[in-house]
């Protein structure tokens, strides 16, 4: 059974395809169009889909969309009028910016692939996130938490999963209650762009202390049933469509920050957004911790799967491993909306068409492989090019660039599916020194200081470096939880070591990614400690690089020293 599985229309559109139970490919559209986050209707990737597996769209035996616009539209509807005349502006907006398309995905599906309209599948948001949370797991049974800014209602989902007897959702929150719109309005608050920006809100916490933490939690109260509800007079997201908090949030925390002024960590300004990204992140911290444990009480399961945006809070899910009584804590690589078209599709093999549970491959690299251009494309652009004759040469000849104090632009295979580099669509560095971090951020990603970069590690050496609870591997083979660097080699891992001690570790497993495991190991022995600096192969503002013409042009913009695409290798000049 072939089943296409389509996410679109919000944030990270993406399609991914199912045969017989399990997943062939996936790719998030931006990849492909090049416009980060891409939100169209995700055409090239159904089309690469399509192409990859050789199949027409007239193959497909159902194409299944990732929520059921119909709901979210009544919510959009619901809301408007229940805020009423308050919103008789920003409707129309609210209207235009949250469903668009949406409504007519049956017809749009239907006339751009040419699949009848009985073989369109639609999902419940929170059923894909959940799908896609649960199936990749190596549990056969486990306790789901969902939760993210908003499907059709839903925000939050509490559930369990059997491989046996699938997936049973046993309760939800609803909007306007949301965990991800909370962590929303104060990452629109610190000046940093929702959807995007939620990254540098964890990043700038660990400057801060949570001393407005009980500022925060009167703004989101626990409720008798053990769930929470938001104090709506602090936000605007569910009235207006252009701003997500009211005057009161800054009147309790003070004027939100101005996106085109820098965060300056100096002044008592740049310390009270710290503080406040504190708060909020130790808050969410705490409503998750007890969300879950309250889930493993009930379900005496031993296993959690945690999908939805918020499962990119590593650093929350690191405590949620370490203080829920769950053993094991399982986070997809693409826990956000892009997982779920995969989540979407193993949905309805396993829930609608009642197919058996096959075991599914547990790796990242879903998306196209790298193509052969590079050298073409270099030579024609009068740069030296080198093809090594195999990949015991390239790995010895990169770590030995590396060792050198190289930045390395990395692409090897399938790309990755998700947010995150994981060594196949990486740029690589040395871990060592501060100023190869300063020097990543002035030359490469241009971003703000306080962000961190990641080490990469064998998976057998991790604990050498890094102090990981028990589950902690499985956690950073996605790079999903943020765990202490052991002091005595924080000195030697500064460049990847945050202000806190911590890092997002990527635990580098040799059967999931042999070559790049090479290279950290051939790395180690030169250096004498076989972690690399690894952060996503794009320049800010831009999707991760997905064809080598992607890489080179990025190399060519960036303080990028050293190209490799498959075993090609191309240097820039004074390089060389
Ligand atoms: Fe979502």
């Amino acid at each position: 059974m072939r089943i296409l599985g389509i996410s679109a229309h919000y944030h990270d559109s993406a399609a991914g395809l199912l045969i017989d139970g399990l997943p062939v490919c996936a790719v998030e559209e931006e990849r492909l169009s090049r416009r980060k986050n891409d939100a169209a209707f995700p055409l090239s990737a159904i089309e690469w889909c399509l192409d990859y597996a050789k199949l027409a769209p007239e193959d497909l035996d159902a194409v299944v969309f990732y929520e059921k616009p119909m709901l979210k539209f009544e919510r959009i509807l619901t809301m408007a009028l229940r805020n009423f005349p308050h919103t008789w502006r920003s409707f129309p907006r609210a209207m235009k910016n949250a469903l668009g398309e949406k409504l007519w995905v049956k017809g749009i599906i239907t006339s751009q692939l040419g699949v009848p309209a009985k073989r369109i599948l639609f999902t419940e948001h929170h059923q894909s996130h959940a799908a896609a949370a649960f199936y990749p797991s190596p549990y056969a049974e486990a306790a789901i938490l969902t939760a993210d800014g908003v499907g059709e209602w839903a925000t939050l989902s509490l559930g369990r999963g059997s491989k046996q007897d699938g997936i049973e959702l046993l309760r939800e929150l609803r909007f306007p209650h949301s965990l991800g719109m909370l962590y929303s309005t104060f990452t629109a608050y610190l000046g940093f762009p929702v959807n995007e920006g939620e990254y540098k809100v964890i990043g700038l916490a660990s400057y801060g202390k949570p001393s407005r933490a009980n500022e925060v939690r009167k703004i989101v109260r626990r409720t008798k049933d053990g769930a929470f509800s938001l104090d709506l007079d602090y936000f605007d997201f569910h009235a207006a469509a252009r701003r997500s908090y009211s005057p009161k949030l800054e009147e309790t925390f003070g004027p939100a920050r101005d996106p085109w002024e820098p965060l300056d960590l100096g002044s008592s300004d740049g310390m009270r957004f710290a503080d406040v990204a504190a708060s909020v992140q130790l808050v969410l911290e705490e409503l998750l911790i007890d969300l879950a444990r309250s889930l493993q009480q009930e379900t005496k399961l031993e296993a959690l799967c945690l999908g939805g945006g918020v499962a990119l809070n590593s650093v929350a899910n690191a405590r949620l491993l370490r203080e829920t009584g769950f053993k094991s804590l399982y986070v997809p690589c693409a826990p956000g909306d892009a997982g779920c078209a995969l989540g979407a599709a193993l949905w309805a093999d396993r829930m609608h068409f009642k197919n058996p549970h096959r075991e599914l491959p547990d790796h990242p690299y879903w998306g196209p492989a790298v193509d052969e251009d590079l050298g073409r494309i270099a030579r024609e652009d009068g740069l030296p090019v080198l093809d090594l004759p195999d990949e015991a040469a390239l790995v010895n000849r990169i770590a030995d660039e590396l060792a050198q104090g190289r930045i390395v632009g990395w692409m090897q295979g399938a790309s990755e599916l998700g947010p995150r580099a994981l060594g196949h669509r990486s740029i690589l560095a040395a871990p060592q020194d501060v100023a190869m971090r300063e020097q990543l951020n002035r030359s490469i990603k241009y971003r703000e200081e306080f962000r961190p970069f990641a080490p990469a590690v064998p998976v057998e050496h991790a604990r050498r470096y890094f102090e990981l609870p028990e589950g902690g591997e499985r956690l950073g083979r996605f790079m999903s939880g943020v765990f202490p660097v052991r002091p005595e080699f924080r000195e030697r891992l500064k460049a990847v070591t945050h202000v806190d001690g911590s890092a997002r570790v990527q635990a580098v497993e040799e059967k999931t990614a042999p070559l790049f495991h090479a290279l950290l190991t051939a790395y180690g022995e030169r250096s004498g400690i076989p972690v690399l600096l690894n952060t996503s192969f794009n320049l800010a503002g831009e999707p991760i690089v997905n064809r080598s013409i992607e890489g080179y042009s990025t190399f060519r913009r960036s303080g990028i020293d050293l190209l490799v695409a498959g075993r090609t290798l191309v240097a820039k000049k004074e390089a060389a």
